[in-house]
């Protein structure tokens, strides 16, 4: 791999990924940032990686569903490997609004697909960044694995399931060297505060109130940002073509418990304002409609065959996570300067 491009490099993860890519990985290529900068997609995500990674590093503002603009992309860098983030990621607004969902995640990744598979001669890979909720929900036991069937609850979840779909049937079909990433929930810094532990940290550092969904009974598995990019790196490198790999941090967390430590966290970090811990800011409301109860990964074959495992521990990566956006009140402000209200779930339970 010599150029890659990677799709929505300009988000959370996407971010995270292409500075692990030039600074950490070994990697001594370039890599093209395709990105429609909606409202979760900031250019200062990477602040610096230009000047620093000079010619190394291109930034292409556009749309993965453009296909003229997806082609020339691949030809004129001449794009050998593709690693595809870019999509609307937050169940709460696939809720309020689907359509953006499939028009990104479904059509914008069948575009992909096409300009890959019309390039197909100079590429050696395209790799799917794709949810563990594709596989739906678990009870209180079990596991998710490569082969669990997939049963997507939410908008979001389905139009991320038929983009794997697609990928796949590009692999068995034309032969298109794909491979696919299954992660559960990631958390770190440059995450846009309206997923539940950026949302958290900032409300309760503000004395705001903290809406846990429901009875906060539903559980997710946390994996520091840092370790999903190692992973998707590993699997890009070395996993088998046409192969899905599932990624998950062994962190499995009750809701309730997850916000309780941030609280208890943040009065540690921050002194508080005399009126008392900041659990007192806890509030059960009105809960997710068709919340998936419990999301938990089996991760034992990225281990056995990459030898992949998550190095941050909860407590540690979610003190980084705090102190991180303590520092960054500015990043927090700019990000939010559109028409951004933090509690996006009180639109669909007004409508
Ligand atoms: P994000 O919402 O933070 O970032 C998405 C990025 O994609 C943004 O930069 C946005 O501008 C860009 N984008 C959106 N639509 C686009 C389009 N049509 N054309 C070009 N760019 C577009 O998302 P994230 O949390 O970083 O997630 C990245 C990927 O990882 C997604 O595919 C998501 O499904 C997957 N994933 C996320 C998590 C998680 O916990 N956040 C876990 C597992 C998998
Ligand atoms: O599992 C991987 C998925 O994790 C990714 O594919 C998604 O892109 C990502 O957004 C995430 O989905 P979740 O729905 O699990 O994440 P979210 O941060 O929105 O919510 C985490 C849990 O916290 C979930 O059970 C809902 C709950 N929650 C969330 C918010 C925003 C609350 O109780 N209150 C809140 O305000």
């Amino acid at each position: 791999m010599h150029t890659i491009l990677v799709t929505g490099g300009c988000g959370f993860i996407g971010s995270n990924f292409i500075r692990y890519l030039l600074a950490e990985s070994g990697f001594d290529g370039c890599v093209v940032n395709l990105d429609k900068l909606t409202y979760a997609g900031n250019p200062e995500n990477l602040a610096g990686v230009e000047e620093r990674f000079a010619g190394r590093y291109r930034f292409v503002k556009g749309d993965i569903c453009d296909a003229a603009l997806v082609r020339e992309t691949l030809r004129r860098h001449r794009i050998d490997a593709i690693c595809h983030f870019a999509a609307e990621s937050h169940v709460d607004r696939s809720i309020v609004g689907p359509g953006a969902f499939i028009e990104t995640n479904v059509q914008g990744t069948f575009t992909l697909l096409e300009a890959a598979r019309e390039h197909a001669a100079a590429l050696s890979l395209f790799h799917h960044v794709s949810t563990d909720e594709v596989y739906g929900s678990l009870g209180p036991e079990g596991y998710f694995t490569e082969e669990t069937p997939y049963r997507p609850n939410s908008p979001y979840s389905a139009s991320k399931a038929a983009s794997d779909h697609l990928v796949r049937a590009y692999h068995h079909t034309y032969d298109l060297p794909v491979t696919v990433s299954n992660c559960s929930n990631n958390y770190g810094p440059y995450q846009f505060p309206e997923k539940l532990i950026p949302l958290m940290i900032l409300n309760a550092a503000e004395g705001k109130p903290l809406p846990v969904y429901g009875q906060g009974r539903n559980v997710r598995d946390w994996l520091h940002v840092a370790d999903h990019c190692r992973a998707v790196w590993a699997v890009m490198q070395r996993g088998r073509r046409g192969e899905t790999y599932a990624v998950g941090g062994r962190c499995e967390m009750v809701n309730l418990d997850t916000v309780q430590l941030i609280c208890d966290l943040l009065d540690e970090m921050l002194p508080g304002d005399g009126r008392g811990p900041r659990r007192r800011l806890i509030g059960f409301v009105k809960d997710r409609p068709g919340h998936d109860l419990r999301y938990a990964i089996d991760c034992r074959k990225i281990e056995a065959e990459l030898g992949w495992r998550p190095l941050e521990t909860f407590e540690s990566g979610l003190r980084k996570t705090i102190r991180w956006y303590l520092d960054n009140r500015e990043w927090v402000s700019r990000v939010q300067s559109g028409e951004y209200q933090r509690w996006i779930a009180q639109q669909y339970h007004q409508s």
